[in-house]
């Protein structure tokens, strides 16, 4: 027998040798612009190309003033479960105003969109029967989507990613009377989109529910309308919104299925009414007028770095783990902060910078992103990884 805090040693190593060693960060400041305390020569003031906030809205003066306002009335916390104690009118308003959104029947907040994720699926394999349910997932789906379908302890068909005619042949010549489709809308490391009114006829005509997974869909997918389609609209309040927090909108049933079964829903404290208060706020400045100028100013800035891009997540795919390291550090000398996204988050060889941009960048920002990256020479990262 070996005490395991030596395998977890020897794992820690593992990783590290391996250039998969990864520790939090500490940025001081709200907005794309803050300083990056633990820079390689100390504090460093950085323009970041890294949060979700697409649309800039965590700074937002009405989004934090309605934070604010909460906090007053309600205190920090919900104190208790939804289901116990920890419901506010501010939960119930801001489920109205995302079911209006999606155009759904109903809406139910979750603490995060990893819990409404796992919540949904698992409370959709249950309803349906483990054995008797059938899920279909791309490939390339986000994290809390896999580990949604592994607690259902569920059959899962993974099909190579936006393969329609792997969907089709999965949902068609399975032997399970249920099936789920579930899908990103917009693929959080790649950047690209799901044919998602294609996957919504499908799913009509072959009889299976679609979980859309639109966390980041801020410059569209637009959510489908098919007839017959058990659309299932998963998402956050933790990026466009600004705020922290999922949601999953739908028709009654099944979100009465959620509140009555969803264990991610049922078994943990309500989100606090500051968070539910703000990510309401920024529903009402999406939808605006002014939504639409911040829209616009993040297309624009996503024209910028590769025109015609569907969505404000870029990707620069560089390869191994040192040659993306090698590219972010380069970019922090010149105080430009991109993420290198690594394995586990995608896969081995595919390492890269994911560029996030948002309205709060100014055109300037962008333009000195676009000058630093023209200037990686990918031949010498490759070459640094090397060494
Ligand atoms: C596609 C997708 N779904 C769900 C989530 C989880 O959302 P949250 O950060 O609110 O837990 C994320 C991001 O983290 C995501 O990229």
């Amino acid at each position: 027998m070996a005490p395991l805090a030596d395998a977890v040693a020897a794992h820690n190593r593992e990783v590290a040798d391996a250039g998969r060693w990864r520790s939090v960060r500490v940025l001081d400041g709200g907005g794309v612009r803050a300083v990056l305390e633990d820079g390689p020569d100390g504090p460093t003031e950085v323009v970041h190309f890294a949060s979700n906030d697409y649309l800039g809205l965590s700074q937002h003066p009405e989004v934090v003033a309605a934070a604010k306002v909460a906090l007053d009335t309600y205190g920090a916390g919900a104190g208790a479960s939804r289901l116990v104690v920890g419901h506010r009118p501010v939960h119930d308003e801001l489920e109205t105003a995302l079911a209006a959104r999606a155009g759904t029947e109903a809406a139910l907040v979750f603490p995060t969109g990893y819990a409404a994720n796992l919540g949904v699926i698992g409370a959709l394999v249950a309803a349906g029967g483990r054995h008797d349910t059938l899920v279909v997932s791309d490939e390339l789906n986000h994290a809390s989507i896999i580990d949604g379908i592994r607690a259902a302890r569920v059959g899962v068909a993974v099909t190579p990613h936006l393969d329609l005619d792997a969907v089709a042949d999965a949902l068609a010549g399975r032997t399970q009377r249920h099936a789920v489709v579930v899908t990103d809308a917009v693929f959080s490391m790649d950047g690209d989109v799901a044919a998602v009114h294609d996957l919504a006829r499908l799913c009509a005509e072959l009889d299976a529910t679609l979980v859309l997974d639109e966390a980041h869909s801020v410059l569209g997918p637009a959510l489908p309308r098919v007839d017959g389609c058990h659309l299932v609209v998963v998402g956050t309040l933790s990026k466009t919104l600004g705020s922290l927090g999922g949601y999953v909108a739908a028709g009654r049933t099944t979100v009465d299925l959620l509140v009555n079964t969803a264990r991610s829903f049922i078994f943990t404290t309500g989100s606090s009414p500051a968070d539910t208060a703000a990510a309401l706020a920024a529903v009402r400045i999406e939808s605006s007028a002014e939504g639409d100028v911040l829209r616009a100013r993040l297309r624009g800035h996503v024209d910028a770095v590769r025109p015609g891009h569907p969505t404000p997540i870029v990707p620069v795919v560089l390869g191994d783990e040192a040659a993306a390291l090698a590219a972010a550090a380069a970019l922090l000398d010149q105080g430009l902060l991109v993420p290198a996204i690594r394995p586990p988050t995608v896969p081995a060889g595919t390492c890269r910078l994911r560029v996030a941009l948002s309205a709060a960048h100014r055109t300037d920002d962008v333009a000195r992103l676009v000058a630093a990256l023209d200037g990686l020479d990918t031949t010498d990262l490759q070459e640094d990884a090397l060494a």
